[in-house]
């Protein structure tokens, strides 16, 4: 079967991704510099699979580096490039470091694609495009208008979106298709693979299971003051396994020459919103485990609410994200007791 390269493979969304497309048949080559992940994540890859894939450490923005593993595997099919750096506050503090490593690797896999002749790329890009959505735009679809970048990492999503779309303009033979994830939580159903925050995590799901299991005394709920039924923020959050398997959909449509337009957008959301406090609540619900919270002040720059309309891929690539949230939240609780050494 057709051999998928995919970068920032041993990361949280990649190593998902690459289980589903193994387990799918397809051959897979990761390239990743372990900056934000363990080479040890191919072990759970394998424990799941059955195979190792094909593992090389380089960085994307080594132009030679790249060179070299495109002229070792001749036979890439397509790219799912994820290798990025991903934290927002870091963004705001050291922004020449995102723009050096988002922009620069996504134009050194561009320039080492077109070099060997590889002509379809999917992009990780983020709902952060889409900044507050006004009203009539929720919950948000695909065309609704992009609004100026809140940090640095939010713009290089924006910067990596149009240099796809340029290069697309200029290279009639390039296919890309470009991902807005909205909130992806949850680890794989074996507890084998999952999110590795690095430091105190800045999302909700890593800081609640941490709360859970007692390495942080408290959750802070960032506000209750909003606009929202229960006054705190509201957010699409999406299982990564739901979100890996709509990547090999996104790959099966490149590889059938199904796409009708060069560049296609889609959003992969569940098409829900929940609160934070929903949040919270259902995780102890469903675990039984107390999470002690406290109301805080906002959270500079958060988003009051966004949601996606997912109909779009629901409908062209033939995917939903539908697995229960009480399901999500429970595959979170078990990876981070895994980690922890804790029995479930
Ligand atoms: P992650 O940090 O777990 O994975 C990214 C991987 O890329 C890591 O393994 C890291 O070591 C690697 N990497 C970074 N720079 C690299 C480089 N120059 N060369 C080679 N490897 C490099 O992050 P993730 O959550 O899996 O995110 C994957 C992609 O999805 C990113 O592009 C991210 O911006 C995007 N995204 C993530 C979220 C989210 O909330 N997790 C939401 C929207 C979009
Ligand atoms: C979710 C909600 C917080 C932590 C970030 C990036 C965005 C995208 C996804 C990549 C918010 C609240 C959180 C806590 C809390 N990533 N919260 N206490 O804000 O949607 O976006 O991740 O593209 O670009 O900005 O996700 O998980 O940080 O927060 O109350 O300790 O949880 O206020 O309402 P967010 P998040």
């Amino acid at each position: 079967m057709a051999r998928i390269l995919v970068t920032g493979g041993t990361g949280y969304i990649g190593s998902h991704t690459v289980v589903e497309l193994m387990q799918q048949g397809y051959d897979v080559v990761i390239v990743d510099n372990l900056s934000n992940s363990d080479q040890a994540v191919l072990d759970g890859i394998t424990a799941i699979v059955g195979t190792c894939p094909e593992f090389v450490h380089a960085d994307c923005t080594d132009m030679s580096a790249m060179d070299a593993l495109f002229a070792r595997y001749n036979d890439i099919a397509g790219v799912i490039h994820f290798a990025a750096s991903k934290a927002v506050n870091e963004s705001v503090e050291q922004p020449l470091k995102y723009y050096r490593n988002n922009v620069m690797s996504l134009v050194t896999v561009l320039e080492a694609m077109k070099k060997h002749g590889v002509h379809n790329v999917v992009f990780s890009s983020s709902c952060t495009v889409y900044g507050q959505p006004t009203a009539q735009h929720l919950p948000v679809d695909e065309t609704a208008p992009l609004q100026k970048a809140t940090s640095p990492y939010g713009n290089t999503k924006q910067i990596n979106e149009d240099i796809i779309r340029d290069e697309a303009h200029a290279n009639s033979a390039l296919h890309a298709t470009i991902l807005r994830y909205f909130n992806p939580i949850g680890a794989h159903p074996s507890a084998l693979i999952g999110e590795l925050p690095n430091g105190v995590p800045q999302n909700l799901l890593p800081f609640v299971t941490q709360t859970a299991i007692g390495l942080r005394a408290e959750l802070k709920v960032f506000g209750n003051d909003y606009h929202t039924p229960d006054g705190s923020c509201i957010r699409d959050y999406i299982y990564v396994v739901d979100l890996a398997k709509a990547h090999v959909k996104a790959v099966e449509r490149m590889l059938s020459d199904k796409p009708e337009e060069q560049v296609e957008v889609f959003n992969l959301g569940t098409g829900t919103g929940l609160s934070v406090l929903e949040i919270v609540n259902t995780f102890m619900h469903v675990t039984g485990v107390n999470v002690p919270y406290q109301i805080v002040g906002r959270r500079e720059g958060d988003i009051e609410q966004v949601w996606a309309k997912a109909d779009k891929a629901n409908e062209v690539l033939g995917w939903r994200a539908d697995t229960p949230i009480e399901q999500v939240l429970m595959s979170a609780w078990k990876w981070e007791q895994k980690i922890r050494g804790v029995e479930g």
